[in-house]
């Protein structure tokens, strides 16, 4: 079945952010983002707090997403709501409003999950942006999820690996909570990281049989290390703060890259797509970049916008699905954990 255009509304409430995009087809008309900051105070996402603000933020934030995408709510074609995995108070939020409003305008309801949204995110249009060809690996990185996942097709995936404690983006908040760095403390690790040593400090990597992840270990061998610096100078922190970020990034990135030589050993796949808030990270960037030349990979990295939580990546599977014809009915259920 052939459409000549297909706009999908896409809501995205699962944790902290209320996201709502546009698409055409697999081009992003607008992508609006309303960051709560409330949670920055209490240094981590408060449940609670969450799905409170997402009931202030989704109208204006739907809203906006039409209006920038200068469509009305008659043109829509379908709404794409994110179903799981997430904080149950946020997805009931974002949920709700996708099926009165589908409801309302009695077209179709899709139902997306969350973390295929973070693999599929590659395949919205945008130019000077690859999309990876079918098999290749994904490696989805951000404060609630590491995985390493092999994608066979649109709705064919498999997790090969996962973290069995704390996700990447938690190491690096929870590193950067012990140096006194607010929080979300990832992108001053980042910032901090690029005026440093990566070698001046070595920590230990976790051993961790397969493609499995663990950062827990990492996490307090960090806070052992500075317990016992900050005790014989207590201005450790302050006097080495950059190569402190450098090595405990470079040390993350190394467990990375391992299982990720790993996975394309096993699989035989040489072609890496990342995605999820840690996928901004620069030194990531940078070394994802460098195998390409050592290894002979190939490295999708997503326009920025599209890595960390946001609609867009939503609607681009919502768009898959209706050219599929999965559509929900509004008894369909949010779920806080979710498998493919
Ligand atoms: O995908 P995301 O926006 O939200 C979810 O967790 O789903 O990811 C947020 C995570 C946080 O842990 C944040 O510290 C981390 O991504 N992050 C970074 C960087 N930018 C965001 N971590 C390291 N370096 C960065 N530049
Ligand atoms: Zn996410």
């Amino acid at each position: 079945m052939q459409h000549e255009a297909v706009f999908i509304l896409a809501i995205e409430s699962s944790c902290d952010d209320t996201a709502a995009a546009v698409l055409q087809n697999d081009k992003v008309l607008s992508n609006v983002v309303a960051n709560q900051l409330i949670h920055n105070q209490y240094g981590g996402v408060v449940p609670e707090l969450a799905s409170r603000a997402h009931q202030q933020n989704i109208v204006p934030v739907i809203d906006a997403a039409l209006k920038v995408a200068n469509i009305n709510k008659e043109q829509l074609s379908a709404i794409a709501f994110t179903q799981g995995p997430g904080l149950m108070g946020s997805l009931l939020v974002g949920s709700s409003f996708a099926k009165s409003m589908a409801l309302a305008l009695n077209i179709p309801l899709i139902a997306v999950n969350h973390m295929q949204a973070h693999v599929l995110a590659h395949f919205i249009d945008e130019e000077g942006f690859d999309k990876p060809s079918f098999p290749f690996i994904a490696l989805t990185i951000s404060g609630g999820h590491t995985q390493i996942i092999k994608v066979n097709s649109f709705f064919d995936m498999e997790i090969i690996g996962e973290t069995t404690d704390d996700a990447v983006g938690e190491a690096f908040d929870k590193s950067a909570k012990i140096l006194g760095l607010p929080y979300p403390g990832g992108p001053l690790v980042d910032k901090y990281a690029q005026l440093g040593n990566p070698k001046a400090f070595t920590f230990t990597k976790p051993k961790v049989p397969g493609l499995d992840f663990s950062f827990s270990g990492l996490k307090t061998a960090i806070l052992y290390f500075i317990q016992k610096k900050t005790f014989e100078n207590p201005n450790f922190i302050e006097e080495n703060l950059n190569d402190i970020c450098a090595s405990i990034q470079h040390t993350i990135i190394e467990i990375l890259m391992d299982k990720l030589q790993l996975a394309v050993a096993t699989t035989g796949i040489k072609q890496i797509a990342i995605g999820g808030g840690v996928s901004a990270n620069s030194g990531i960037r940078k070394t994802l970049k460098e195998a390409e030349q050592k290894f002979g990979w190939k490295t999708y990295i997503p326009k920025f916008e599209y890595t960390t939580d946001n609609a867009a990546m939503i609607g681009i599977v919502g768009y898959q699905k209706f050219l599929l014809g999965k559509f929900e009915t509004s008894d369909v259920v949010s779920k806080a954990r979710i498998q493919f």
